[in-house]
């Protein structure tokens, strides 16, 4: 069977290039005469992958040394509960609640912290990203979170919000990687890699080390302890070694396209190719406020359900899958995270397009 143009938000594509890579190293990796999946996490070859893997990281987005970087389980949702478990002092944190994800952050974190949502995008049904300008933040939270792109609604924060010297936590799970970023705006980033990174099981952190603490209250489980981690340098206890293998080839094909700026311009321009289509279009419209387009996930409906539900079954017809929108926001979205090519987004162009006259 040949391959599909695949939307889906997570897991999602990978770049060809990587999946031939492993598929060929499946029966010997590295020369071990083993796949990277039956090797001790302790075997050299393995520490050398997890070694490179950090080091493509650090240099494709420029952390600086002063953060640790984390290769971590239990998907971006355990970050929801181990960022108030480990950044708590004050017990208060602001949240900016602007989709499914950031909601599912508060809540958790409510479970530790006094939670105030400091912005809400819930009066727009989440189809726009409030005024960054002029939010006002507690000077004594423990830190402000928000989730910079949202994978549910199609919006993304075009700008960041003046923290002043609170430490600002990001969900970067669905945009990490498709652009060059200032890591030191951040005080923590995480990112379940399923999505732009590589495969489910694994989530990166990226943390200032200074805010990683022993003296947190001894019923905080050893494993939910970031502090566990970084001293052992993500081998505390066994690490998901084949996603971590797949995200070290994720960022070698990325270091060979020619790192985040290269990226960010394919990016823009596959999303700058579909979104004046939907400007255009008569029977097609983007559900997210201009102002606050995701460049990784283009929600769109034709305001008609069952219209929706038949455009799905259309474009599947030609090979493009995954594009069913989220229960909570329904009609379409289109996942064009790194590994979608250009030729997807202009085939998914022409789908429309051939709907649309056929609708005519
Ligand atoms: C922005 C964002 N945050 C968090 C999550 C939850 O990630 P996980 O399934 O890895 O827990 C997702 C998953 O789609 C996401 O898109």
């Amino acid at each position: 069977m040949s391959r599909v143009y695949n939307f889906n938000p997570g897991p999602a594509c990978l770049p060809e290039a990587v999946l031939r890579e492993a598929a060929e190293e499946m029966l010997d990796c590295r020369g071990t005469g083993m796949s990277v999946m039956e090797m001790s996490h302790r075997a050299p070859a393995f520490v050398a992958i997890l070694q490179e893997a950090e080091a493509d990281l650090r240099a494709l987005m420029g952390i600086p040394d002063s953060y640790a970087v984390l290769f971590l389980q239990g998907g971006a949702s355990q970050q929801f509960a181990m960022v108030p478990m480990n950044l708590a002092r004050n017990g208060k944190a602001d949240y900016l609640v602007t989709g499914s994800f950031a909601q599912k952050a508060a809540e958790e974190a409510r479970k530790y912290v006094d939670v105030r949502v400091a912005a809400s995008g819930e009066e727009s049904n989440f189809a726009r990203i409030p005024d960054v300008q002029g939010l006002s933040f507690r000077p004594d939270a423990d830190y402000v979170h928000l989730c910079l792109n949202n994978t549910i609604f199609g919006t993304r924060f075009a700008a960041l919000p003046d923290v002043g010297d609170v430490p600002l936590v990001g969900d970067l799970s669905s945009c990490i990687l498709s652009e060059p970023i200032d890591v030191s705006r951040y005080a923590l980033i995480y990112a379940g890699a399923q999505k732009n990174m590589g495969v489910a099981g694994l989530t990166v952190v990226i943390v200032r080390r200074d805010l990683v603490r022993d003296d947190l209250p001894p019923q905080v489980p050893t494993m939910l302890r970031y502090s566990t981690h970084m001293k052992a340098d993500s081998l505390y206890n066994t690490p998901p070694c084949q996603a971590i293998y797949m995200c070290g080839k994720v960022l070698r094909w990325l270091k060979g396209l020619g790192g985040l700026e290269s990226m960010a311009g394919i990016n823009r321009r596959k999303a700058d190719l579909l979104y004046s289509y939907l400007d255009q279009s008569k029977v097609f419209r983007g559900t997210a406020h201009p102002d606050s387009r995701s460049m990784m996930n283009v929600t769109f409906v034709t305001g008609d359900k069952a219209r929706d539900a038949e455009f799905v079954r259309y474009a599947e017809q030609s090979g493009l899958v995954g594009l069913k929108g989220h229960r909570a926001a329904g009609g379409m979205r289109a996942s064009i995270y790194n590994a979608i090519p250009m030729a997807g987004v202009q085939a998914l162009v022409d789908c429309m397009a051939a709907y649309e006259e056929a609708q005519a």
